[in-house]
């Protein structure tokens, strides 16, 4: 299945990751995001965690996100809660954009290092499109142990470790001073959504098989090694020590 597709079994997601809407705020809250901030956020989905910090905060801010219809959606979400003067998005591959993003105060990449090849590219991205002074939160999942069995390592080319994280981030000239974790309650919240959006398009389709073989290979990971070995967590990032 392509990626596009996976992220579109998700579209009624309020949040398309692993965590709830308190702990994005306890990440950024972490971050220092207020009024005076424009918050950039790469791989936007629907728009929802720039609704909430706007509607929370007071801060503007821009949305990339490269599937038109998590624009759309995202556009719709933030009219409905009078933010359009102050939340926009563009449909853009972030990271290749069209114009550059650069002149934001803090920038988030909520799930969506896989567009930038994995953490390290997302913190490249993350570090050029901020000031010297601006914060990011990257949030990803990530190796709970060093010993994970090969032909698991294999499914999560792009996971790392946090302290593999730690270094990649300072490389890249971010100092780290907050840690928002989930914990399995959240996982098996996502997961069983995830798996909600699989059922509604079977019910639609039931001779869809590539949303059947999804559905089962997903549910398979999950519980056959995910919820042990992977973790998920918002690293918040400074640019300053
Ligand atoms: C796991 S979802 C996270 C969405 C949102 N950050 C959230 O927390 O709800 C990842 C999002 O990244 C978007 N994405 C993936 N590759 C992208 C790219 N190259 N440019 C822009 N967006 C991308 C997907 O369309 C998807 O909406």
């Amino acid at each position: 299945m392509d990626d596009a597709r996976r992220w579109e079994l998700q579209a009624d997601l309020t949040l398309m990751n692993p965590t709830t809407p308190d702990r994005v705020l306890a990440a950024t809250r972490l971050a220092g995001v207020s009024a005076e901030d424009f918050v950039l956020d790469l791989g936007c989905g629907n728009g929802t965690v720039l609704a909430l910090l706007a509607d929370t905060f007071g801060c503007r801010g821009l949305g990339i996100d490269c599937r038109p219809e998590a624009v759309l959606a995202a556009r719709a979400f933030a009219r409905s809660r009078g933010l359009e003067d102050r939340v926009a998005f563009r449909c853009d591959d972030a990271a290749r954009p069209a114009d550059s993003f650069c002149g934001a105060t803090v920038a988030l990449c909520l799930g969506a290092a896989s567009a930038f090849g994995g953490i390290e590219g997302a913190a490249a991205a993350l570090r050029t499109s901020l000031g010297d002074d601006g914060r990011a939160v990257l949030g990803e999942r990530y190796w709970r142990t060093e010993r994970v069995p090969p032909e698991f390592a294999r499914d999560f080319a792009d996971c790392v470790t946090e302290y593999e994280l730690l270094g990649i981030v300072r490389e890249h000239g971010f100092s780290l001073s907050g840690i928002v974790r989930s914990g399995e309650a959240e996982f098996d919240a996502y997961e069983a959504a995830i798996w909600a959006g699989c059922r509604l398009a079977l019910a639609r389709d039931p001779d869809d098989d590539e949303v059947r073989a999804y559905l089962s290979g997903i549910q398979d990971e999950y519980l056959g090694y995910g919820r042990e070995y992977v973790g998920w967590a918002m690293y918040v990032l400074s640019g300053t020590v």
